[in-house]
């Protein structure tokens, strides 16, 4: 591969300023990837993301409002690949990809979880349990910026930086069952869950990109580390025929 390195680089100076082609080439890209997703790529590290499946997940998340302890069995999260883009852009001077994209549905689900949270309200704990199914749905849940690739220098491969993306919810749906044994209490914790959603990521943009860049960026740069400056430039460019897969490699 590495020998093919001058090809690259020389036919990418050929391509500059063409950036409509990059674009297209880009969508394709992301159509190979959406498929991927259904086989991961178990060599770089990348599980099966649609669906993503854990048979069994503990959580213990302690913060000074609110503590949470317990379990999720058979976790599902689905609709990842059913992204939908509204804009995707390749800037070949700056190394930038602007993007606009939208999850039309994506899905947490547990077949059986049982969590004990402990609230703090009005200055006094607040002890709750569940036990029973596990449901949350996120309906339009949009991204849109930037980010920038950039090579590494301890090693040959690629990073993502100057991440720059907003997030925005059209809908929370909580339909989890088994709060306290009550149906009081599970509908008043289901519109809790809805509106704190809601409002959590649509009025906190600072705080929402934040949170979302420390769960995305890392695993990404993990993978990128692996995926030389050329070769990535060359995927983009769409100079490598033949050496992205129309179907998805299991
Ligand atoms: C799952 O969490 C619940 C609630 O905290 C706990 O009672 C139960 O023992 C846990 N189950 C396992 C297998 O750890």
């Amino acid at each position: 591969m590495r020998s093919y390195c001058v090809i690259f680089v020389a036919l990418l100076c050929c391509s500059l300023g063409s950036s409509k082609l990059f674009d297209d080439q880009l969508r394709e890209l992301t159509e190979f990837l959406r498929l991927q997703m259904r086989c991961g790529y178990p060599p770089r590290g990348v599980p099966v993301l649609a669906p993503a499946q854990i048979a069994y997940q503990q959580v213990a998340l302690a913060t000074e409002s609110l503590g949470c302890r317990g379990n999720f069995t058979e976790l599902t999260l689905e609709g990842l690949d059913g992204y939908e883009f509204a804009k995707l852009e390749w800037n070949n001077i700056l190394h930038t990809i602007k993007f606009d994209i939208n999850f039309p549905r994506v899905s947490v689900r547990s077949s059986k979880y049982m969590l004990d949270i402990l609230a703090r309200l009005f200055g006094s704990d607040f002890a709750l349990w569940g036990d029973g199914v596990f449901s949350l749905e996120l309906i339009d849940f949009r991204a849109h910026g930037s980010f920038v690739i950039r090579p590494t220098t301890a090693s040959s491969g690629v990073y993502v930086k100057s991440w720059q993306v907003n997030w925005q919810l059209g809908e929370a749906r909580s339909q989890t069952t088994g709060i306290m044994n009550s149906r009081l209490y599970t509908k008043f914790v289901n519109d809790l869950v809805k509106d704190y959603l809601e409002l959590l990521v649509n009025d906190n943009p600072a705080e929402v990109s934040q949170f979302m860049e420390g769960l995305i960026v890392p695993p990404l740069n993990a993978v990128l580390e692996n995926v030389a400056w050329y070769e990535i430039t060359a995927i983009i460019l769409g100079l490598v025929d033949g050496v992205l897969p129309v179907e998805p490699i299991c």
